[in-house]
């Protein structure tokens, strides 16, 4: 099984992932926590040119390319073997990033990037996908806060110095993918606090795993 979580800046993902391979952990199911960009060790070092602000000049089809680098080291070294070796894959951030960064905040044409990801990616999806909503208002000053007192990188900050009309696009990008893919697609209000956030993803991880290990058994599940 394959789950990623997705959302803005600040939207409280990477506390989140722990919070659910803990729990699927503590449930007695094999599991892995990984990331895009940087899952390996040639993605951590794409990252490095990704993220640093001082690549601000990037030209966008360039970035894209990085990402899809990235994304295919990625699957061949770790998703794809892990899945195949039973485990559940948890991934922060997949590729709805690159549709909703790349091509709705960037403009960057959505055909082609699907193009890619059939052609070098498989086209591998995720099985379920949370995604953390918040406005980019309070995500901004949340990721600039975590900037400041040193728990993020500041080499790590070219997204976080886009204008906010670029993470405006990005969310309503998530939205508006989320939108046409439900079956896929959990939103978590991540204006909540970190408990209350955590609370709706295990309701939702317990009826999706015991869905997902037992499909037959799917009418008689109840969300509790
Ligand atoms: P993060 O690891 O803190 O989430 O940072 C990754 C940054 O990269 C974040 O600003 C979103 C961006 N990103 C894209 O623009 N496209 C992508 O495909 C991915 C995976 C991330």
């Amino acid at each position: 099984m394959f789950i990623t979580l997705e959302g803005i800046e600040g939207s409280g993902k990477s506390t989140q992932i722990l919070h659910v391979f803990n729990f699927l952990n503590e449930s007695g199911l094999k599991c892995v926590m990984t990331r895009e960009p940087g899952g390996t060790r040639i993605g951590r070092k794409i990252r490095s040119i990704l993220l640093d602000p001082e690549s601000a000049a990037m030209n966008p089809a360039a970035e894209l390319l990085l990402y899809t680098a990235d994304r295919v080291q990625h699957i061949q070294e770790i998703i794809l073997p892990m899945i195949a070796g039973g485990s559940i894959v948890i991934c922060d951030r997949y590729f709805d990033a690159t549709l909703a960064y790349q091509g709705i905040a960037r403009g960057l044409d959505m055909a082609l990037i699907l193009d890619l990801h059939k052609l070098i990616c498989r086209n591998l999806k995720p099985d379920l996908t949370f995604l953390l909503d918040l406005s980019p208002d309070a995500g901004l000053q949340r990721a600039w806060n975590q900037l400041k007192s040193g728990s993020r990188m500041d080499t790590e900050s070219r997204f976080e110095n886009e204008a906010l009309a670029f993470h405006e696009r990005v969310r309503t990008g998530y939205l508006g993918i989320a939108e046409k893919e439900p079956e896929r697609f959990r939103i978590i209000d991540a204006s909540q606090s970190e408990d209350q956030v955590r609370a709706q993803i295990t309701r939702v991880l317990k009826f999706e795993i015991q869905k997902f290990m037992d499909p037959s058994a799917q009418d008689d599940i109840k969300c509790t």
